[in-house]
């Protein structure tokens, strides 16, 4: 049951014996925090949130050009999250105004806000213009905006072309990216086509940008994209005289969200796999070494992360044990989503040994509003707390009103201190946009 908290932040603690034992992070506990902010609760762990950095960091110092880390703000993006991000001198990907505009006040420097989207509106467009070091473009369209706004005189940042590599990493459909129907990026032909284009009207070209997908555990399927990309690459240079300055895999290493998960392979593994194979590429290409940037989102928050519910009820059905908690799909879309599977710990003395196996169920009215099933567990009874591990990606992120349900708060976990970095809603929040009828 105990290699359940390596699914937590490494502050993890049991703090206490028998009946008194009970789960901390980051110096505070979890009951306390539960009586003092309520639940549904969200917590950061800044200690594992900047070990996730480090491991980052030292991954790529062995590449022998320039790097950058760039955080993918769609796992988790809030003023506080921001402000750490550039504490770390992290890039930031943004996607649209609303994301540019937090990383704005969190005082990320404009050089290192990057801008992402599928289909950037015109507002998103004219936010990234405003206020980004680098717009990633999607598709030519988008370029040919940005040209029009050229031609009228507006200075834009650093473009980097997004590609489609063609190429299909394993994961979950819902998250892959890089294949040849994907929605995203730019085809190889495109691609050339969006160079000549740039070179025709004098943009600042000077970047390619790929992303195969999110959450894959083994770096080898992005050989053959990578393979692809540099080939183009060759191509383009022997076609047009274009070099990309810049050259970004993206993000989507993957995590642990369950003991079955564990071990779950390391960060230096995979940037290490992108690292050499970039330098050998190159050298067997004859192409100049780009600087490497990476884009990690969920690799670098995920584990941070924990939900904290409290259970309001036990019941039993013919076939299943039910602990139905005070948050589900509202706040974690994922095991709706792409049947994601997560693990759960009781907060007070969590190394009770399972009672049997149950379905950890949401409040909502909807029946794939399960958060866990088939958990082994402890005979959890009503009224206590549960805390499922790997909850700082995509969660928050991707949450909902649903049911007029109101989301959760945030708090920062730093050396036995908790800040509250996002109240929780309110009644009047939900109807703040609202308008009585005439
Ligand atoms: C363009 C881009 N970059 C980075 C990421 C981050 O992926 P992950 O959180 O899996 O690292 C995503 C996620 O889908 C993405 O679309």
């Amino acid at each position: 049951m105990l290699t359940r908290l390596d699914l937590f932040p490494i502050t993890a603690r049991i703090v206490g014996d028998g009946a008194s034992a009970r789960l901390q992070i980051g110096g505070c506990d979890l009951t306390d925090l539960a009586a003092q902010f309520g639940t549904p609760l969200y917590l950061y762990d800044r200690a594992t949130l900047d070990t996730a950095v480090a491991a980052y960091e030292g991954a790529l110092s062995a590449y022998p050009g320039p790097t950058g880390i760039t955080y993918a703000g769609k796992a988790g993006m809030n003023l506080a999250l921001a402000q750490w991000a550039a504490s770390h001198a992290l890039w930031l990907d943004c996607t649209g105004q609303g994301e540019i505009a937090v990383a704005r006040a969190a005082g990320v420097d404009r050089a290192q806000i990057l801008v992402h989207g599928v289909n950037k509106s015109p507002e998103d467009l004219a936010a990234a213009v405003d206020a980004a070091g680098v717009i990633v473009v999607d598709n030519l369209d988008e370029l040919q905006r940005l040209i029009a706004l050229a031609d009228d005189g507006v200075a834009l940042p650093q473009l980097w072309l997004r590609l489609r590599p063609g190429v299909a990493v394993e994961t979950h459909a819902y998250r892959q990216t890089g294949q040849s129907d994907s929605k995203f990026g730019l085809s190889s032909d495109e691609f050339l086509a969006g160079i000549r284009l740039g070179q025709a009207h004098d943009l600042p070209l000077t970047g390619l940008h790929f992303h195969q997908g999110s959450h894959f555990h083994d770096p080898a399927p992005i050989g053959p994209a990578l393979d692809a990309v540099l080939d183009l690459l060759a191509v383009v240079r022997s076609e047009t005289g274009w070099t990309a300055q810049h050259l970004s895999p993206g993000g989507g290493w993957g995590v642990a969200y369950h003991e079955d998960d564990l071990p779950q392979p390391s960060v230096a593994d995979y940037v290490g796999f992108i690292s050499n194979g970039l330098q050998g590429g190159c050298a067997k290409r004859n192409l100049p070494l780009p600087a490497l940037h990476v884009e990690p989102g969920r690799s670098l928050v995920a584990r941070a992360g924990v939900a904290l519910y409290r259970v309001g009820a036990v019941k039993r059905t013919p076939n299943r044990r039910w602990l139905l908690l005070d948050g589900g799909m509202s706040d974690n879309i994922r095991p709706a989503l792409y049947g994601a599977r997560y693990s759960a710990l009781p907060v007070v003395q969590p190394g009770r040994s399972a009672s049997g196996s149950a379905w950890l169920g949401g409040p909502y009215c909807e029946s794939g509003d399960v958060l866990i099933q088939d958990l082994p567990m402890a005979d959890v009874t009503p009224g206590e707390l549960v805390a499922v591990p790997a909850s700082g990606a995509y969660h928050i992120a991707m949450s909902s009103n649903y049911n007029g349900s109101l989301r959760p708060a945030v708090l920062w976990l730093d050396q036995g201190e908790a800040h509250l970095i996002q109240r929780r809603e309110t009644v009047a929040d939900l109807m703040r946009r609202d308008l009585p009828l005439p």
